[in-house]
């Protein structure tokens, strides 16, 4: 049954990032009743019968690796007419009071670009336990001190580069003995608590230790970046002792969405996909991570997988992504599809989308949180597959159609029974 009244805390991590801060404005001018909950999923009339946790219930915090705050952060998206300054004047105090609650992040195999852009990182030498023990405290005192019922950590920061640790690539070079433990430990909680607690650095990226620290604890974690997270296994089995929930990843916002809803008319009318080409162009910060080729393959295989699942073979694909300054935070993608008809009469589709980027993010950004608290409030626990419509790689969910992952999640609204894993 859902709690009448609650507090819940929002751990965002990359709070200063162009995500975040627009994701926190839209919060803040939702909880303040100035702006229309356009983009909203949670808000759909078909959705107004369903008692949602409040936007007025969810208390915001979070870490950060630069020295910023959210005025800045605010005032580069008003110059890249990502947002209107009319947005952000009536919440400036609110805006500086949040400041003081965002917390020096950790860096964990992060790459080169992110590890440079870092002027506020915490203590490092850390041992993977003592880092995983130091975040713990933080969310935990915070949650004490304002005196939150629950604790949500969303990832929004920079996309790290694959894990070295647990990629195919590598695992295949080693002996058969060593490709068995690794195999163990991605999937056995207790073999991945032994490798965090054995280890002098980290084998896995900071968002994988971000994620055991909250569902160690109990928290749940929602990965909206493509980075490992809570991906592996073992932490699945982990949010299952623990009860808590996590799902991910990378947020199914543009171009993504775009061939989500495409592929599957392809698939139906039993037109054969030949190539499938998209390039994409964008100028924000992540567009500086995503410059560099090691955090790039991370986004790439996230962005290319799902037309295989979809169309049941593989038609050729590219896609690129480019680092343009000039476009701030507005992406334009321009994907070519190149098919076969009847008779085999090669047919083209092609379409450009230009979208800007925090502003399509933001409020899947909302939705999350919201649903995963409605989740807690139904007593659902551990991974939560109804909300794959709002991730490009949701994980182990074979479903990559748009209308049908969308399909789930009204299913889930309606009967949550069905979905109780
Ligand atoms: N449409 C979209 O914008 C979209 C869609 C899907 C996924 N994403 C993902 O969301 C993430 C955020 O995108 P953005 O445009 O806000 O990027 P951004 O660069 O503006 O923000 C990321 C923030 O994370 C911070 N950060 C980096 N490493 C950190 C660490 N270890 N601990 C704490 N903070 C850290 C950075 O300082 C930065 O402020 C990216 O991974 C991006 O790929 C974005």
């Amino acid at each position: 049954m859902a709690e009448k009244t609650n507090r819940t805390g929002l751990w965002i991590i990359g709070a200063w990032g162009g995500v975040a801060t627009t994701a926190l404005v839209g919060l803040l001018n939702l909880q303040k009743k100035l702006v229309q909950p356009v983009g909203l999923t949670t808000e759909l009339p078909e959705f107004s019968d369903i008692e949602m946790p409040a936007w007025s219930e969810f208390v915001p915090a979070g870490y950060e690796i630069r020295d910023f705050s959210f005025e800045k952060a605010a005032n580069e998206l008003i110059e890249q007419r990502a947002m209107e300054r009319s947005a952000v004047t009536p919440i400036l105090k609110e805006l500086a009071e949040l400041d003081t609650r965002i917390f020096p992040g950790f860096l964990a195999n992060s790459g080169k670009v992110v590890e440079n852009m870092a002027d506020r990182k915490r203590e490092e030498n850390l041992t993977p336990r003592e880092t995983i023990s130091a975040m713990q405290s933080d969310m935990k005192t915070f949650v004490a001190e304002n005196q939150l019922s629950h604790l949500i950590v969303v990832n929004l920061m920079s996309t790290e580069p694959v894990c070295e640790y647990f990629s195919e690539s590598e695992i295949e070079k080693l002996p058969e003995a060593e490709q068995i433990k690794r195999g163990r430990e991605w999937n056995n909680w207790e073999a991945f608590r032994q490798l965090l607690d054995s280890s002098e650095k980290p084998p896995v990226p900071a968002s994988t230790l971000y994620a055991v620290a909250a569902l160690e604890t109990g928290f749940d974690f929602v990965n909206f970046t493509p980075s490992l997270g809570a991906t592996p296994p073992a932490l699945e089995q982990l949010a299952k002792q623990t009860s808590a929930r996590f799902f991910g990843n990378d947020g199914k916002t543009g171009e993504t969405l775009m061939k989500s809803v495409l592929a599957p008319m392809f698939a139906h009318r039993n037109l054969r996909v030949m190539s499938w080409v998209g390039h994409n162009i964008f100028g924000n910060r992540d567009g500086v991570v995503l410059d560099d080729p090691h955090n790039k393959a991370t986004k790439v295989t996230s962005k290319n997988h799902l037309l295989e699942q979809i169309l049941g073979y593989a038609p050729q694909t590219l896609v690129t992504i480019e680092y343009i300054k000039s476009m701030g935070d507005w992406k334009t993608a321009w994907d070519h599809i190149h098919f076969q008809g009847f008779l085999g009469t090669p047919m083209t589709l092609q379409f450009t989308w230009q979208g800007c980027d925090s502003l399509l993010a933001a409020p899947l950004v909302l939705d999350l949180v919201r649903l995963t608290e409605l989740a807690r409030r139904r007593n659902f626990t551990g991974r939560m597959d109804f909300l794959a419509s709002f991730f490009k790689s949701p994980i182990r969910v074979e479903e990559q159609s748009f209308v049908r992952q969308f399909e789930k999640l009204e299913d889930w609204l309606r009967d949550e029974k069905q979905f109780q894993n």
